[in-house]
């Protein structure tokens, strides 16, 4: 008897799309505004997905507190209202496009929730596009 229980929360940050190998004008060919060299911001969507037994003792597959509790504290803490560029060390060399969000905030997550669960994170960076990333 599986479920997947979800935490929807939301996060607000700045970010540059660049490729550090190549210079402004081809950064900007390929990313267009998005690598406006004076950064842009979001308002991030972000559900995290935990899926596993139901548990018949508590009828939880998790406790939802605990999971916006790991969410709030590894994510949210880390990234709300901070340039991803330059404030968050997991960017200082990964592009945060959508995915690499994403895959970064699973990772962190990955550490903080039993394994037994399966994980999965999706990121809305706007309304109409967003990224989901399972670890595989
Ligand atoms: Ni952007």
């Amino acid at each position: 008897m599986k479920a997947t229980v979800c935490r929807k929360t939301h996060f607000n940050a700045a970010h540059r799309l660049m490729n550090r190998a190549w210079d402004d004008k081809k950064n900007a060919e390929v990313f267009g505004v998005c690598s406006n060299p004076n950064y842009h911001g979001h308002n991030y969507d972000l559900i995290v997905k935990v899926t596993g037994d139901i548990d018949p003792q508590t009828g939880y597959v998790m406790d939802m507190k605990l999971l916006k509790d790991i969410t709030d504290r590894y994510v949210i803490q880390k990234f709300d209202h901070k340039n991803l560029n330059l404030d968050c060390d997991e960017f200082s060399n990964l592009n945060p496009s959508a995915e690499n969000i994403a895959m970064t905030i699973w990772n962190i997550l990955r550490g903080k929730i039993d394994e037994r669960y399966e994980l999965r994170v999706v990121l809305y960076e706007t309304e109409r596009n967003f990224v989901e990333y399972t670890g595989e």
